[in-house]
């Protein structure tokens, strides 16, 4: 397993995501994490909203149950997004985003989070009232790190103004979800690849050393279905069991390995609940693919380059 550094916070590159744990028996989240740690992961994905905080509870039971030191782990988690009867809403006042946090560290049974994300933009969100916010769980001990997720980079700017340090963005991003780069292969085309869906969020994540995490990295579409094994994706489907072979390792696996070659890519956060299949994927984390075998997969999902 390689490692990248979140500022002074060292994190593994591929993360265990907690999103679909809910349902799951605690055993199995229990030989899950196992099954990571054994393979070098040290980074766990969370969120307020996932399981209706039953994900932050179950994982706050068996990081106990399994006895690991608090400080050889690093717990991640977001807040923001609110349900309501009018449907979904974003809060980021001052006031959410503090009792969200606290709320989330009695589920987790932790006193502190390493890295603490805001879920989704909020077009009503005031940059002073977050910093505000920030400052305080940070004087407080009970967040380390601060990040974002889904945003642009003029969203990211705007934190910047008020002071507001980010040391991760988490977008969506796989094989077959790319707009993040598409349009910079296409600058100053009159193709419909050069329309720019991300705007220059990557390029300002690079610029600003805020490290990329991709959520959804064997997905196609929003949640629309894993593509590996997928009739629908043929050539990709055999370039990837290709490399596979070369590598030894599964082809899903080499799918996580192409987003960690993509630079500001620090981290790839997988959704896997099978133990057998975290044990597969975090191969990943020691594959280096070459220039041409990542060109080569990026053209397999049918995208045609300049
Ligand atoms: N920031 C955001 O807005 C956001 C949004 C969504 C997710 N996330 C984060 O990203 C994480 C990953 O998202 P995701 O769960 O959609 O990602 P994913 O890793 O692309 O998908 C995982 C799902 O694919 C299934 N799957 C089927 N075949 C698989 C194979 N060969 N290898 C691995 N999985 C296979 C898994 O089933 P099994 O469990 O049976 O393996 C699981 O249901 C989440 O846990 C969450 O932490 C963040």
């Amino acid at each position: 397993m390689r490692y990248c550094n979140l500022r002074g916070i060292r994190a593994s590159r591929v993360v265990m995501g907690c999103m679909r744990i809910a349902d799951k028996p605690l055993q199995q989240t229990e030989s899950l994490i196992v099954e990571a740690v054994k393979a070098g992961v040290n980074a766990f994905d969370l969120a307020d909203i996932y399981g209706k905080g039953d994900c932050e509870r179950i994982f706050g039971v068996a990081v106990k149950d399994l006895g690991l030191a608090r400080k050889d782990y690093i717990i991640q988690t977001k807040c923001g997004i609110r349900k309501g009867d009018t449907g979904t809403w974003y809060d980021f006042s001052k006031e959410h985003i503090v009792s969200s946090l606290e709320n989330s560290l009695i589920r987790l049974n932790t006193e502190y989070v390493d890295v603490f994300l805001l879920h989704r933009p909020d077009a009503l969100m005031e940059t002073d009232e977050v910093a505000e916010a920030f400052d305080k769980l940070h004087g407080e001990g009970k967040v380390r790190a601060f990040g974002v997720s889904n945003f642009s980079a003029g969203q990211m700017k705007l934190l910047d103004e008020s002071g507001v340090d980010i040391v991760a963005n988490q977008m969506q991003f796989s094989l077959c979800h790319t707009p993040l780069i598409d349009a910079g292969f296409n600058v100053n085309m009159n193709k419909d690849e050069s329309v720019s869906r991300a705007g220059e969020t990557w390029e300002y994540c690079r610029l600003e050393k805020i490290a990329l995490q991709a959520w959804s990295p064997l997905q196609y579409g929003f949640f629309g279905g894993v593509f590996v094994g997928d009739e629908r994706f043929p050539k990709l489907n055999a370039g990837l069991s290709a490399l596979a072979e070369k590598y030894g390792c599964t082809p899903s696996a080499i799918a996580l390995a192409w987003i960690l070659k993509t630079p500001a890519f620090a981290q790839v956060v997988t959704g896997t609940t099978s133990p057998e299949r975290m044990a597969q994927l975090c191969a990943a984390g020691d594959i280096e693919l070459t220039r041409e075998e990542w060109y080569g997969l990026y053209h397999s999902t049918g995208k045609a380059l300049p």
